[in-house]
């Protein structure tokens, strides 16, 4: 995607086998290419959001694994060394399925090679599953642009409003992104869109990302406070919603950025369909169900407490600042995702096609889930 008419991917290697991530706790303010060299510094890029998102997450920790066994000193027990490095990687957010996706896929190279045949098998699975994220983040965009075409027929050249919360877009995976690649996908066939971009507090993930890389696509879009979005449905001023996802189960829960669920609602109200996109690497088919069973991640009050924007000074220099939002007595509570239940879902957009958010549809197009039913 591209940030300044330059093309760019959220992770990549160089020439010289570097890991380079774009820092995105930095953006909208600035635009800042990171370093990671061994498992430490990955993990703290996973915890502190330096890199975030569902798959950009997995991503990033099947190429953590292989920076961990090239810092294999040769002095150590190689799978038990292995094992304790890739579970401080498993423990940095617990919520996205794409994290344990990418380290069970690791997994079955480390377990199976001996460190120096090991190495380059890991290297190449990490360049796979970041080009499967591309490739099926790609296909969502082509199965999702037709939902939008539909609309745009019946609107007659009017731009198709479209909802999302959060950041599912190409920041969230390695490229394309989920909830907007097929806003991307139909945008860039000239069909007439607009997005109204969620702020998504507490860290406003709409407002500093989803908004920075539609403003650098030029997609049309306006940015609204998380309480809007009802007000816009009940107006009918919103024709679809779209958003990501961190953990589905195989009945079609969804966990996604907090506040989801509340756009759920309101969309089931009003009548507006209701789309979650995803790819395969974001289902968890052991599990049933969602509210009962996914984990959600609660994260430091901190981030409830405070916000952070930048200014000008006067001299024209640009400052970023972290300012208190509430009484120092005031204590924040953080969840940072919550379930919206398959009831609330008019369908699911994957790499592999559209389907209802139930267990029949998910099974018949993911048969390989039937070995986790009872
Ligand atoms: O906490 P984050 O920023 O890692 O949360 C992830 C998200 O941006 C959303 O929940 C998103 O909709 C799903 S990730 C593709």
């Amino acid at each position: 995607m591209r940030i300044q008419n330059k093309e760019y991917i959220t992770i990549w290697l160089t020439a010289d086998d570097e890991l380079q991530i774009i820092d995105q706790t930095k953006l909208p303010a600035e635009f800042e290419i990171v370093t990671l060299k061994s498992n430490e510094d990955v993990c703290t890029a996973v915890s502190s959001m330096q890199v975030r998102g569902a798959g950009l997450i997995g991503v990033t920790a099947g190429y953590g694994v292989y920076l961990i066994a090239k810092n294999f000193s040769g002095q150590n027990n190689w799978l038990a060394y292995m094992q304790e490095e890739c579970n401080k990687l498993l423990k940095t957010r617990p919520t996205a399925k794409n994290l344990s996706y990418a380290l069970e896929r690791q997994a079955k190279i480390w377990q199976n090679f001996a460190p120096k045949e090991a190495l380059p098998k890991l290297r190449e699975e990490a360049l796979n599953l970041a080009q499967e994220d591309i490739d099926f983040c790609k296909r969502i965009g082509e199965h999702g642009k037709k939902l939008i075409e539909e609309i745009a027929k019946k609107k007659k050249g009017q731009p198709v409003n479209i909802l999302t919360h959060c950041n599912a877009g190409w920041l969230a995976f390695t490229d394309y992104g989920s909830a907007l690649s097929p806003v991307y996908t139909a945008f860039n066939a000239g069909i007439a869109v607009h997005v109204y971009v969620d702020e998504t507090r507490p860290r406003n993930q709409g407002a500093s990302l989803t908004a920075f890389e539609l403003a650098e696509h030029n997609v049309p879009h306006t940015l609204i406070s998380d309480n809007v979005g009802g007000h816009l449905m009940q107006h009918k001023m919103i024709d679809m919603v779209i958003v990501g996802a961190d953990r589905v189960t195989r009945n079609g829960d969804v966990a996604n950025k907090i506040g989801t669920y509340l756009k759920a609602l309101a969309a089931h109200a009003d009548h507006i369909p209701f789309y979650v996109a995803l790819p395969s690497s974001t289902f968890d088919f052991s599990l049933f169900d969602g509210v009962k069973e996914i984990e959600i991640e609660e994260r430091n009050a901190r981030e409830t407490e405070y916000i952070t924007g930048y200014y000008y000074d006067n001299a024209g220099q640009k400052h970023v600042q972290e300012v208190r939002i509430c009484p120092e007595k005031t204590k924040g509570l953080n969840f940072a995702f919550d379930v919206t239940p398959h009831t609330l879902i008019t369908g699911l957009i994957t790499e592999r096609g559209i389907m209802q958010a139930n267990e029949n549809a998910i099974l018949t197009l993911y048969p390989e889930a039937k070995q986790y039913c009872k």
